[in-house]
């Protein structure tokens, strides 16, 4: 997975002139607060180079999150077709490139983002862009949310890491209020990020929410621990991203975990592929999350014919079935 051309040409012309070593350290700093979930009451994006390190390091791979959970979306619900978009959370707009990128028709977009240098960013790299203008708004979540209008389709993505716990069950019932079709809350692909996604997941079904994707069902997840349930999409990585990060390898795996709850009935419930599938001479073995809420080892063998061949074409995080 890439950026969208635009946007990458609008990235690099924004990291012109910035030192390496300093994009390296501000991405250091950036990577050790994302891994400890640190909540010491600042932004972690607290200054134009800390921006700037998020465009070159972090972006790409919360866009490629972003896009993947947008197209289970759309493959769950065929007839969504949302106009209007509200991100919270908005960091540099990732979320407006990868729903605009799946759905062009968008024609209007809110976004909410407590931290100045990263909202200029985003103002930045969409300008221009979009047929119509983002309306970017300075704000915070706790204080800010009851002012945005609503919107067909809703986003926060990996925001919900930075914030207190406490505030979670009050921060989803605003967002769904907000939400005139689909609610999308994407984290990152950890154990935390997860234990965050059930607790959205169970407040959600409370509100009578429909759940489009990743579960194949509405009923108790059946995922343990020291298992969780999350998904992988590979990143391409740039000659700016590689030097941000020190890294000589040209890709990186996103681990990244999500959910979509929906407004409207989900038409069909199907099977989601909880790991990569491992294939052998005639068969293929999927771990697989079933609508009748079961999680089961499934061995899928030529003599299955249609379900075979749909098997062998099945990736990590695919619906099958
Ligand atoms: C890791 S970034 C994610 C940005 C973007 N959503 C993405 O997926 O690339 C988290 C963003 O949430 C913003 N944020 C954190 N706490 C916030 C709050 N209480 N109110 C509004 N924005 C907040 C941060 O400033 C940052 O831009």
């Amino acid at each position: 997975m890439e950026l969208p051309r635009p946007l990458r040409s609008a990235v690099d012309a924004a990291l012109v002139g910035v030192p390496t070593a300093d994009l390296a350290r501000a991405g250091e700093i950036l990577s050790g607060r994302y891994r400890a979930e640190t909540r010491d009451g600042r932004l972690h994006l607290s200054d134009d180079l800390f921006a700037r390190a998020y465009i070159a390091a972090r972006l790409p791979a919360t866009f490629a999150a972003l896009a993947a959970s947008i197209d289970a979306v759309a493959q769950a619900l065929p007839g969504f077709e949302p106009k209007s978009l509200l991100d919270v959370g908005a960091g540099p707009g990732t979320a407006l490139w990868a729903a605009t990128g799946r759905w062009p028709q968008i024609d209007a977009a809110t976004l909410l983002e407590a931290s100045r240098p990263i909202r200029r960013m985003g103002e930045r790299l969409a300008e221009g862009s979009f047929g119509f203008a983002p309306d970017w708004r300075e704000g915070t979540l706790g204080a800010d949310l009851t002012a945005l209008p609503a919107a067909d389709l809703v986003t926060i993505s990996y925001v919900l890491d930075e914030l207190d716990p406490a505030a979670l069950p009050m921060l989803v019932d605003r967002l769904w209020e907000r939400t005139a079709g689909v609610l999308l809350v994407v984290e990152p692909g950890t154990p935390a990020g997860w234990r965050r996604i059930l607790l959205v997941r169970d407040r959600l079904l409370a509100l009578g929410a429909a759940i489009a994707a990743p579960c194949a069902h509405e009923r108790t997840c059946p995922v343990t621990p020291p298992d969780w349930c999350h998904f992988a999409q590979r990143v391409a990585r740039t000659r700016i991203h590689l030097r941000t990060k020190e890294a000589v390898v040209p890709f990186e795996d996103e681990k990244f975990i999500y959910l979509a709850a929906s407004r409207a009935p989900v038409p069909v419930q199907r099977n989601r592929v909880l790991a990569p599938p491992r294939a052998g001479s005639g068969k293929v073995q999927l771990k697989l999350c079933s609508p009748d809420g079961a999680l089961a080892e499934t061995l899928v063998t030529k003599r299955n014919g249609e379900r075979f061949r749909e098997a062998r074409r099945a990736d990590w995080g695919d619906a099958v079935g």
